[in-house]
C-alpha cells in the first residue's frame, strides 16, 4: 500500500511514535515535517561531511548543539578557527585558548619556535640554550606570573645560566648571542598563549556549570591547538576509565586537523586518542562529533576514526569523494551525483540515529 501525505499530515511523527522526542532540521520541502532522531545512540558518534561552504559549521550550532543540550548532553565545541562559534555564544560560554595551562613539554616547543629555534637548524639540533630553556620551563617558577614578570624572570634566569662561569659545556658568548637574537623575537601576545591557567578539570567544571563551552583556538598555531585537544582528552579517558559516564558532546571542527588520512607525529597521538575515545564514549556516554571538508582518501579523515562514527550527515560533496559517497548511497538508489550540487545546508541524514530505513534529505533556516 502507498500513503500520500499533505503538508499538514507529517509523516515524520510515525517515525518518532511516542518515544522519540528530539528532532533535526525538517525533511526538505515541509518545514513543518521536523526530522526524528534516536537519542541512544548519540555516543556511537557522529560525522558531518560537506566540502567547503557546504553548512558543516551551521548545522553543528543551529542543530546539532541544541539537540544535544535537550537530551541531556554538555556540549564542549573546540572552535579551531575562532570565527565559527565563539562570535555566536555568550562571553561567559567562551573561553581563548591562552587561558588554558599548557604542559611543559609543549611551553618548550613553543617558546623554541617563537624565537627562531635560537638559529639552530632544527628543534631536534638542540644546544645549550634550547637546554637552558627547558630547565627554566620544567622548573615551573614562571607559572601565574603576569608578562612583565614572566620577561624578567625568564631574562635573569637564562642569562645566569648561560654565564660563562655556569657552563660545562658550549660557548658562553656565542651562546648568550642565540639567546638575545630569539629574546627579541619574542613578542607579548606569545608570552600571554603559555601564561594560562586553567586546567582540564577546571574547564569541565565550567562546562557542567555552563552547559556549554566553547574553546576558541584562533591565536595559536596547529602544534599548540593539538596539544591542548591532548591535555582535555587524556582527563576524559581517565574519567572514564574510572568508570564515569561523561554526558558529554566533543565538537571537533576541522576534523581533518586532528585525524587526517595518514597521520605523524603529534597528529598520530590526536588520531590514536580520538579512536580511544569513540571507544570507551559509547559506553560512557561521550558523543564524537567531528566535522570535516572530505570523507575518505588524502581529503578525509582517517578511515578508523570513520569508522567509529555511526551517524553521518553528508551534505554537498567533493568530487573526490563520489565512490565514497556511493558506498553509501547507491544501496538506496540514491545517485550519488546530486551529491555535487547540493546548496548549503542540505544533508543526507544516515545511521543509527536516523529512524528511519532509507537516508533522509534534511535541511534548516538560518536564523
Ligand atoms: N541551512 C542553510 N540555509 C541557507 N544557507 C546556509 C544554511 N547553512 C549554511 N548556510 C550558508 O552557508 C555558509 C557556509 O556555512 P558553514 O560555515 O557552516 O560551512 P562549512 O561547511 O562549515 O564550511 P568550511 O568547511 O569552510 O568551514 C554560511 O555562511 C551560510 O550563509
Ligand atoms: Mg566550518
Amino acid at each position: 500500500m502507498v500513503y500520500l501525505f499533505e503538508d499538514k499530515d507529517d509523516p515524520m511523527r510515525y517515525l518518532a511514535g511516542t518515544a522519540h522526542k528530539h528532532t533535526i532540521g525538517y525533511y526538505e520541502g515541509h518545514p513543518t515535517w521536523r526530522v526524528p532522531v534516536n537519542e541512544a545512540f548519540i555516543p556511537y558518534h557522529i560525522g558531518v561531511f560537506a566540502s567547503t561552504g557546504g553548512g558543516k559549521s551551521y548545522l553543528t550550532r543551529l542543530q546539532l548543539i541544541p539537540m544535544f543540550l535537550n537530551a541531556g548532553f554538555d556540549v564542549l565545541v573546540l572552535d579551531w578557527k575562532g570565527r565559527d562559534y565563539a562570535p555566536y555564544f555568550k562571553k561567559q560560554n567562551v573561553i581563548s585558548i591562552s587561558e588554558i595551562a599548557l604542559d611543559p613539554e609543549t611551553v618548550v616547543s613553543y617558546l623554541c619556535k617563537k624565537m627562531g629555534n635560537f638559529g639552530y637548524l632544527s628543534q631536534q639540533a638542540k644546544g645549550t640554550v634550547t637546554q637552558a630553556l627547558e630547565e627554566f620551563v620544567y622548573s615551573e617558577s614562571w607559572r601565574g606570573l603576569s608578562v612583565n614578570e614572566f620577561r624578567k624572570v625568564f631574562y635573569t634566569s637564562m642569562i645566569q645560566a648561560l654565564n660563562p662561569r655556569n657552563l660545562t659545556s658550549g660557548k658562553s658568548f656565542e651562546d648568550q648571542q642565540r639567546f638575545e637574537r630569539g629574546y627579541r623575537r619574542l613578542r607579548d601576545s606569545d608570552i600571554q598563549n603559555i601564561l594560562g591557567t586553567l586546567t582540564a578539570n577546571d574547564i569541565l567544571q565550567l562546562v557542567r556549570e555552563r552547559k556549554i563551552i566553547v574553546i576558541d583556538m584562533k591565536k595559536t598555531g596547529r602544534d599548540e591547538k593539538l596539544s591542548v585537544f591532548l591535555t582535555l582528552a587524556r582527563y576524559l579517558m581517565d574519567l572514564m576509565q574510572n568508570d564515569e559516564d561523561l554526558n558529554l558532546a566533543l565538537v571537533i571542527d576541522e576534523g581533518p586537523q586532528y585525524c587526517p588520512f595518514n597521520p605523524d607525529s603529534i597528529q598520530k597521538e590526536t588520531t590514536d586518542m580520538i579512536i580511544d575515545l569513540c571507544a570507551l564514549g559509547r559506553s560512557h556516554k561521550l558523543c564524537v562529533c567531528i566535522l570535516s571538508q572530505g570523507m575518505a582518501g588524502e581529503i578525509g579523515i582517517n578511515a578508523a576514526v570513520r569508522r567509529n562514527l555511526n551517524t553521518q550527515f553528508v551534505g554537498k560533496i567533493h568530487p573526490l569523494d563520489i565512490n565514497e559517497a556511493g558506498n553509501w548511497l547507491s544501496p538506496f538508489n540514491i545517485d550519488p551525483k546530486f551529491l555535487l550540487s547540493l546548496p548549503p545546508g542540505h544533508f543526507y541524514f544516515m545511521g543509527n540515529m536516523n529512524l528511519s530505513p532509507i537516508p533522509l534529505l534534511i535541511t534548516f533556516e538560518v536564523k
